[in-house]
């Protein structure tokens, strides 16, 4: 199954099921004191909505981006503001939206089911001005080493079904930030509170000046 096939399957259960990584990063999100007032907001992998309802709720725009027609048919039910956008398509791909005409990029719990980082953090520096913050918030190495992985039941199945997945390091987002032209902010691992070991890995990414950029 691909990974736009099993986000098709999982939407209708994705906000009802028992998910604290969900749950986790819905909060760290809220806490992460992004600059939303008066922003210009993309937000690639959307989802459900689930975040895309808070940064509407704080920013000037929201464009919200996922490539599973199921997800982004909840998003869309879910959020109704004329301040947000919804697009279908793939983060790994040419992103809508001009180059510089963004203040803030938002990606959480989307790029373990991306292969290759470069193409996504390329688009997110394209659409940023200089100065523009890209925030992360990723299902942490640590987590995917032990066996962690995005993973539902399907209606009517006995059987879980575990969303395709790739693994990517500390030091590989960061690489791959920095080549694409991001500085490194800021860093956390947040844990459960019953648990050492983090859960998430979020990164502060500022888009790096470059003369030929606004
Ligand atoms: C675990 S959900 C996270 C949704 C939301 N960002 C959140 O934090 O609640 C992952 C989402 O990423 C989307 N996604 C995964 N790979 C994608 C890709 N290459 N292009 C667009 N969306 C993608 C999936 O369709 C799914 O909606």
């Amino acid at each position: 199954m691909s990974v736009r096939e099993a986000y098709n399957r999982w939407a209708d259960q994705y906000d009802h099921n028992n998910n604290r990584t969900r749950d986790l990063n819905m909060q760290c999100l809220r806490r992460a004191e992004l600059p939303l007032a008066g922003a210009r907001v993309f937000e690639a992998g959307c989802g459900t909505g689930l975040n895309t309802e808070y940064l509407a709720s704080q920013a000037e725009q929201v464009v919200a981006m996922d490539f599973s027609e199921a997800m982004l048919k909840r998003a869309r039910d879910r959020v109704g503001q004329p301040s947000v956008w919804f697009e279908a398509g793939d983060v790994t791909h040419r992103w809508p939206g001009n180059d510089d005409s963004c203040d803030l990029v938002v990606i959480t719990l989307v790029l373990e089911h991306v292969g290759d980082l470069g193409p996504v953090f390329t688009q997110a520096r394209r659409v940023l001005h200089n100065g523009g913050l890209l925030y992360i918030a990723e299902l942490h190495p640590y987590r995917q080493l032990a066996g962690g992985q995005a993973r539902f039941m399907p209606e009517g199945s006995d059987t879980e079904e575990f969303v395709p997945a790739w693994n990517h390091s500390v030091s590989e987002f960061v690489s791959v930030a920095l080549a694409a032209g991001f500085d490194l902010q800021r860093i956390a691992e947040p844990a459960f509170e019953d648990d050492e070991v983090p859960q998430l890995l979020q990164l502060w990414l500022c888009a790096a000046f470059d003369a030929e950029r606004k």
